[in-house]
């Protein structure tokens, strides 16, 4: 594989009690980022730091969990963040007081960033970008219960009701003047709350994934930040991770979609950021063999079938045949079935080298 010119030194990224070690984080993925997938992902090292699926405030504050599902941790997931959902100040903050007490979890990540309709329609995710007000109220709650390191998780909030909206939209000095003004309300708001350090996805709630993640936007909102800023959006390869350090600013970097196609992706950055060296990549079956594992041994028996299709989604985005093979292994009435159909059609493949860009979103 080709070495890099020059390696990117790799400063862990330390918040309160929370070493991230290295600086590369497991995005939090709904339906995807299970105990099972982080094992998978631990075993081939590299992440520094993992996320729960989204979790929701309402369950949380209001459920017997001893048996949640959502809440089960594997054996090397760790440090592990708990991410909650929800948009009531009283019942987020009930959440983060349950979740203190069962003590598993090395911080707490309030979502600002959920595009999807329901989520919208409750007001969670990135609806809470449009009131300030109420996420002011909201984090200042939980501070209250949670005491540990306190994240978010937001994408750009747009600014479609301030600075001139032409400016902005046509990327002048003016605009980004403006922009940055505005991402300096939203450090200020969230340093009043005591945020300890942030997550942030350059693209707007609109623009879901139908446009590039916005670096430049990622590197205005480091520059306007006190806290440390966790980058996220469009890292296909060790090369976008070490680019995005580079051109942003952002003290760790966060991967979501390449992580689900390629779950040894951290090993493979910590290696390039290193020594410039991407090490070869597993035999395709190998993988799904170790999944298969984890599934067995942290995930419940009704949510195995589910879970190894949506692993199949996008792992086989890897090779040429993906959506091909995807629909004849859904076809399959079991894990067990999957296994050996997987087994034959992937002998002879090789992962091809980076990027792996999906070509299908979910
Ligand atoms: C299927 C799927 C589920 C996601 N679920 C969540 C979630 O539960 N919480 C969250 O904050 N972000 C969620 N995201 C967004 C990712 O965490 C991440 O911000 C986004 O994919 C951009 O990073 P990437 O370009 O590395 O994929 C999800 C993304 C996908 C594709």
């Amino acid at each position: 594989m080709p070495a890099a010119a020059a390696a990117w030194p790799l400063t862990p990224l330390t918040i309160g009690s929370l070493r991230i070690d290295p600086p590369l984080v497991l995005a939090p993925i709904a339906g995807h980022s299970h105990a099972a997938f982080r094992e998978l992902v631990a075993c081939y090292g590299g992440c520094g730091l993992f996320y729960t699926e989204m979790l929701n405030s309402r369950f949380l504050a209001g459920q017997n969990l001893d048996k949640d599902r959502f809440l089960k941790v594997a054996c090397r997931d760790r440090p592990l963040a708990a991410q909650v959902a929800g948009n009531d100040p009283e019942i987020v903050a009930r959440a983060g007081a349950r979740l203190e007490s069962l003590g598993r979890f090395a911080a707490c990540d309030l979502n600002l960033g959920c595009p999807r309709g329901p989520i919208q329609r409750y007001g969670w995710g990135a609806a809470l970008l449009a009131d300030p007000e109420r996420t002011e109220a909201i984090l200042g709650e939980l501070r209250q219960t949670w005491s540990g390191p306190l994240l978010v998780k937001m994408r750009d909030p747009g600014f479609t009701n301030a600075g001139s909206g032409a400016d902005l939209a046509a990327g002048t000095a003016a605009g980004s003047a403006a922009r940055g003004a505005d991402y300096r309300a939203w450090h200020q708001l969230l340093e009043r709350t005591a945020v300890d350090a942030l997550v942030f996805h350059p693209r707007t709630a609109p623009d879901l994934f139908k446009r590039p993640a916005r670096w430049d936007r990622l590197a205005a909102f480091c520059a306007a930040a006190s806290l440390p800023v966790i980058g996220n959006g469009d890292i296909f390869s060790p090369q976008d991770a070490v680019r995005m350090f580079q051109q942003t600013g952002c003290r760790a970097v966060m991967v979501g979609r390449a992580a689900l196609i390629r779950p040894w992706i951290f090993r493979d950055i910590l290696s390039y950021l290193k020594n410039g060296v991407i090490p070869e990549p597993p035999a395709p079956i190998e993988v799904v063999d170790r999944f298969l594992d984890m599934l067995e041994r942290f995930s419940e028996a009704d949510r195995r079938l589910r879970r190894l299709r949506l692993f199949c989604f996008w792992f086989l985005q890897n090779f040429a045949y993906g959506l091909h093979y995807f629909k004849t292994v859904c076809r399959e009435p079991t894990p067990a079935a999957m296994h050996q159909l997987l087994h034959a059609l992937l002998a002879e493949e090789r992962v091809p080298p980076y990027p792996c860009r999906p070509f299908l979103q979910g």
